[in-house]
């Protein structure tokens, strides 16, 4: 078996950025070179200020100073990269389609294309291409026929190795994986392809965390994964409604369900709904993928998960029209988070986008602070929507970088991100500065509410009884 000497990974976002950076640390003898077409997304990785990288994720900072430079190069000379590398990661986004056939459901995988007729067109030495990104089922034999009918005669061993990490813990997981799973081929040559990857996560991780499967398992395992995860938040969320008009608090229901060794702990957190950029977009993939194979009854189950989280976040918005004596016209709504969990800039798919919205078309000025997004982040996920023009979005979104004047005059407050500084505020000198009666909406549960409530704070929460 041949060892890997050079990799280059194909798309340098919050997986191939800090994926790479924690496997550059582990395998100092590798050199590996991300590459991108973003040129400013490179320079920012290339940035020698730590605190302008792309993506934000706790202690990435230490790990890109300690392999940058070394081992671990960022760049936009993808087919230069490609030529060197004995291993390619595809670490590009996968979309949903916002065109054409499956618009709205299905995977856009025209960037996975262009990847793989890169490599086909560059590659003059045998290579292993590994899929990082997440794909549906059955991708690996399209990226195949494209590198065999279009290269030039080089052998390629197509892998899938999904990418388990979750955001704003990214570092974390990569360091301490639950398991790394690789797919490949049922051939001396693909089994060949699993080990050499799987020498290169050896360098950290034990080795019955390195799960071996056939490429269609793993493939599919990585849809599933983040399809049990959603279904368990849009099940306590479920639950969270029947708590509110029945006098129980779903963090008890939660608890009493999750020390059932059988149920578990985990992601029963009831919220304004889940976002982020992988749940939504993969559940609907795999309705998708049911749907094409004739699969209605599947598709109709976990299509149920996404109902229930729009109903979600567009209930937390229609609570605080109707507490705020039915009318929020031209009242200040102000926003903590905006970000779709702590600990991250990534606003993908957050709930405050959606909740924003719909407060603006009851015509609300929506003032938002979030310790990580910016303004223009804001805007650009508001225009996404498409619901409204871009100039109505301006017109009712302000921004702060000082959580005081976010809050001032607010005539309501609602937590969208479960940022940890929320609860460090000084909440006595935010009432006095408030419109009375002074309303809270907690979307994701983390302040104190008997101790507002003793301040005068009128307190809804997700969940609890009102
Ligand atoms: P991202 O949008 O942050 O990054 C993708 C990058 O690929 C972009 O910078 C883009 O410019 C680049 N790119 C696109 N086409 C390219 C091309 N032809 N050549 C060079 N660069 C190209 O996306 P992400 O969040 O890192 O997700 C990447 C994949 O990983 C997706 O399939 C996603 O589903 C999966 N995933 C994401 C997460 C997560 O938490 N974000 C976790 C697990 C898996
Ligand atoms: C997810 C998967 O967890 C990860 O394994 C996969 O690789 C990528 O997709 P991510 O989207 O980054 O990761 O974050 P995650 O922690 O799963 O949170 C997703 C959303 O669910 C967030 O909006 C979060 O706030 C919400 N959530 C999570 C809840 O509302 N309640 C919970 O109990 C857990």
């Amino acid at each position: 078996m041949k060892s890997i000497k050079k990799i280059c990974c194909v798309g340098a976002g919050y997986v191939g950025g800090p994926t790479m950076a924690v496997i550059a640390q582990k395998n100092p003898h590798i050199q590996i070179t991300v590459v991108d077409i973003n040129q400013e997304r490179i320079n920012a990785w290339n940035d020698t200020d730590l605190r302008k990288l792309p993506v934000y994720e706790p202690g990435l900072d230490l790990i890109v100073a300690e392999a940058r430079g070394r081992n671990l190069f960022f760049d936009t000379n993808v087919d230069k990269a490609i030529d060197e590398a004995d291993l390619i990661f595809i670490s590009v986004n996968t979309p949903t389609k916002t065109y054409g056939k499956g618009k709205g459901m299905a995977a856009d995988l025209k960037y996975i294309e262009l990847c793989a007729r890169q490599i086909a067109r560059v590659a003059k030495t045998n290579k292993i291409v590994v899929e990082k990104s997440t794909l549906p089922v059955r991708t690996a034999q399209a990226i195949k026929r494209i590198l065999d009918q279009t290269g030039n005669g080089v052998e390629f061993q197509i892998l899938s190795n999904p990418e388990f990490l979750a955001e704003g813990t990214a570092i974390a997981d990569l360091m301490n994986p639950d398991r790394v799973l690789i797919g490949g081929a049922e051939t001396v040559e693909g089994q060949e392809a699993i080990e050499a990857l799987a020498s290169i996560y050896a360098a950290w991780v034990p080795q019955e965390r390195i799960l071996r499967t056939n490429v269609w398992s793993s493939e599919l395992s990585k849809l599933t994964a983040n399809a049990f995860l959603a279904q368990r938040v849009s099940s306590i969320n479920a639950i969270s409604e029947l708590c509110e008009v029945s006098g129980a608090d779903v963090s008890e229901v939660s608890r009493a369900i999750g020390t059932d060794s059988r149920i578990g702990s985990k992601f029963l957190k009831a919220s304004v709904g889940f976002g982020g950029s992988c749940f939504q977009k993969d559940i609907l993939n795999l309705v998708y993928i049911a749907k094409s194979y004739g699969l209605d009854a599947v598709a109709d189950y976990w299509e149920q998960v996404i109902i229930m989280n729009d109903h979600q976040k567009h209930r937390f918005a229609e609570k605080i029209v109707t507490t705020l004596f039915n009318t929020v016209n031209d009242k200040k709504i102000a926003f903590l988070g905006w970000a779709f969990k702590k600990d991250t800039n990534d606003t993908r798919e957050s709930a405050a986008i959606y909740v924003a919205n719909e407060l603006m078309e009851e015509e609300a000025q929506i003032h938002v602070y979030d310790p990580k997004v910016t303004h223009l982040q804001m805007l650009s996920d508001l225009d996404y929507l498409a619901t409204r023009t871009p100039e109505k979005n301006k017109k009712h979104l302000t921004t702060h970088t000082d959580p005081y004047t976010a809050l001032e005059a607010a005539h309501g407050i609602a937590i969208l991100t479960e940022w940890d500084e929320f609860k460090e505020y000084d909440w006595q000198r935010i009432y006095d500065n408030m419109q009375k009666p002074a309303f809270i909406f907690d979307g994701r549960d983390i302040l104190d509410h008997q101790a507002l409530e003793n301040i005068g704070f009128e307190v809804y929460t997700i969940g609890k009884g009102n």
